[in-house]
């Protein structure tokens, strides 16, 4: 089916072609000047005529009326009409009671699917956290817009590669190590899994201000590790396996897999030849014993690759882990999630990576996202001042727990219900700001039942299940019917879904998708107080109706998995 833009598009293309033979603007052109009227009664596209008036030599509501008179008739076309220097364009209902409708049956869940990722690779990493350290609210960022963002990608025909950038490497494993042997035990250790492993991390960090020749203790220790030491490979392997079965829990509980958990240590032996690249290059400054790359040509603080003792850096990884991704999977695009903190590092080392030549660097992107506080509390892992993802996840499962218990006693299954409901409104209230934005997390607005939440969505989208359920099938009816206002509304939202899944790949903004969803259930919500479902008046309003129902199951289904909720077909 073509859609009714860009029928409009390419009408409206033609028709300024005739009007000025040279520099009339393509139908895409003509795409992203259209608008939308400022009142729905004037129309639902609105073309501006103003760019047009220089080299038409005319006034721009005259040439919105002499456009007007030399369209070709478009399908599905109410009426065209001139308000100011604008040409409105009204879209009969039929298109959407019809051609949309119909669409999204044939499509099924593979409606609103755009196709511009078809043959391209994306590369995606994110979560990423650092292993032995707490997997706190921090990261909720990382994981839910990394995790959006690969199945709005796939969505859009992309193949995609998450990869899990575990940060498995560095003097922190040193520190474990010294700390391990000194204070710890193995049983603690694999009853206490991360938090015996924090706990070990923080008390050699209170012992070393008393002591500092456990500081050299470490290093020695991670030189060790480094050379391959056979005891301490071990101990590191088995940290980062604890480590992991932690992480696992949580990401469970979201519904995410990684495609690769290659931490940063993947990279060792990849780094050498880089630093080599560099040197070849003279791209390389000793500082103080160090080497870097000297940025002030670009206004940025130096890239740093050695340190003193000729150790790698977080940067050095970065680059070794970019060449190798390059290298194995050809991606059109790298996608980095992390929080805004990490701003610079990234715009050093992409520029790094153009100066060594490398001319895909700008196929990189950085996703940055601003800091999380709770209940108006600023958190810090330095003053352990922080919220386990895993607590957080606990609570709100607790709290949906016990609203259900009393709004829904009888609901079979209703733990993992409760389990899906609980997660997914702490999902769907961080995704629903902008990402950049620091944002506060309010636990009793997110769980709302009855708010802007990820329960009111899912609770609607279960509502559409039992509405089917209850309908046992869509009948077969024959007849003309004419829908109302709300019915046609909700087409209308409907019809939206790819453009919103467009935008969100364009801005890396899973938010959009959110909010699109929050439209969704309200233009739902609107129709089903306002019209009889089960119960119409006649068995042809009563099919047409089911059959929107059914299409708004499809909609808030496919979107919900889009930003990682679950579809709950029964609260
Ligand atoms: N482990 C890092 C942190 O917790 C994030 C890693 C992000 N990915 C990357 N390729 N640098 O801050």
């Amino acid at each position: 089916m073509i859609d009714f833009k860009s029928a409009l598009c390419a009408a409206l293309e033609k028709a300024i072609a005739a009007l000025l033979p040279e520099g009339a603007p393509t139908a895409e052109e003509i795409g992203e000047m259209l608008t939308t009227p400022p009142d729905p009664a004037m129309g639902d596209y609105a073309f501006p005529c103003f760019k047009l008036a220089k080299p038409m030599r005319k006034a721009p509501p005259v040439i919105a009326g002499m456009l007007k008179d030399a369209l070709p008739p478009i399908p599905d076309l109410e009426k065209a009409e001139v308000a100011g220097g604008y040409l409105n364009f009204s879209v009969s209902d039929t298109y959407y009671t019809v051609s949309v409708l119909n669409e999204i049956e044939a499509k099924g869940d593979d409606y609103g699917r755009p196709d511009f990722g078809a043959g391209k690779t994306v590369v995606l990493d994110y979560s990423s956290p650092n292993v032995a350290k707490p997997f706190h609210i921090g990261h909720l960022g990382t994981t839910v817009i990394g995790h959006s963002l690969k199945k709005l990608h796939e969505f859009a025909g992309y193949h995609c590669i998450g990869i899990n950038h575990l940060g498995d490497w560095g003097t922190q494993f040193g520190k474990l190590i010294v700390a391990y042997r000194t204070w710890g035990s193995k049983e603690e250790v694999e009853k206490g899994g991360v938090d015996e492993l924090v706990s070990l991390y923080v008390r050699f960090h209170e012992e070393a201000e008393k002591d500092p020749a456990l500081n050299d203790a470490a290093r020695a220790e991670f030189s060790k590790l480094e050379h391959h030491d056979e005891e301490n490979i071990a101990l590191w392997k088995w940290f980062i396996d604890l480590s992991l079965r932690e992480y696992e829990k949580t990401y469970r509980q979201l519904g995410i897999t990684f495609d690769y958990y290659t931490g940063e240590s993947f990279y060792t032996d990849l780094m050498p030849a880089q630093v080599e690249k560099l040197r070849e290059k003279n791209l390389l400054t000793i500082d103080d014993g160090a080497s870097i790359v000297d940025l002030s040509a670009y206004k940025m603080p130096p890239c740093l690759i050695l340190k003193r003792d000729g150790s790698t850096l977080y940067p050095t990884r970065d680059i070794a882990a970019a060449v190798y991704r390059h290298d194995t999977f050809a991606f059109d695009k790298a996608i980095y999630v992390t929080s805004a903190q990490q701003i610079m590092h990234f715009q050093q080392w992409f520029r790094v990576l153009d100066l060594m030549g490398y001319d895909w660097y700008d196929r990189c992107v950085h996703v940055p996202y601003g800091t999380v506080s709770v209940n108006g509390e600023k958190l810090s892992t330095r003053t352990g001042n922080v919220v386990l993802l895993r607590d957080l996840f606990k609570t709100a499962i607790e709290k949906v727990s016990e609203i259900m218990a009393q709004k829904n006693p009888d609901l079979p299954d209703r733990e993992s219900v409760a389990e899906a409901v609980g997660v997914g409104a702490i999902v769907f209230h961080y995704l629903s700001n902008s990402r950049i934005k620091d944002i506060n997390f309010m636990m009793d607005d997110a769980l709302n039942f009855d708010g802007n939440t990820g329960p009111y969505v899912q609770y609607t989208y279960a509502r559409t299940c039992s509405v089917l359920e209850k309908a046992g099938g869509i009948p077969e009816a024959n007849g003309e019917y004419r829908a109302n206002a709300a019915e046609v509304s909700l087409l209308k939202t409907l019809s939206k879904f790819e453009s919103k899944v467009t935008d969100a790949i364009g801005a890396y903004e899973p938010m959009i998708i959110t909010r699109y969803l929050l439209d969704v259930a309200g233009a739902f919500n609107q129709f089903y107080h306002e019209c009889q479902i089960l119960t119409a008046d006649t068995e042809v309003a009563k099919a047409f109706r089911l059959r929107l129902t059914a299409a708004a199951k499809t909609v808030l289904g496919s979107a919900l998995e889009l930003i990682c909720m679950k579809k709950t077909e029964k609260i």
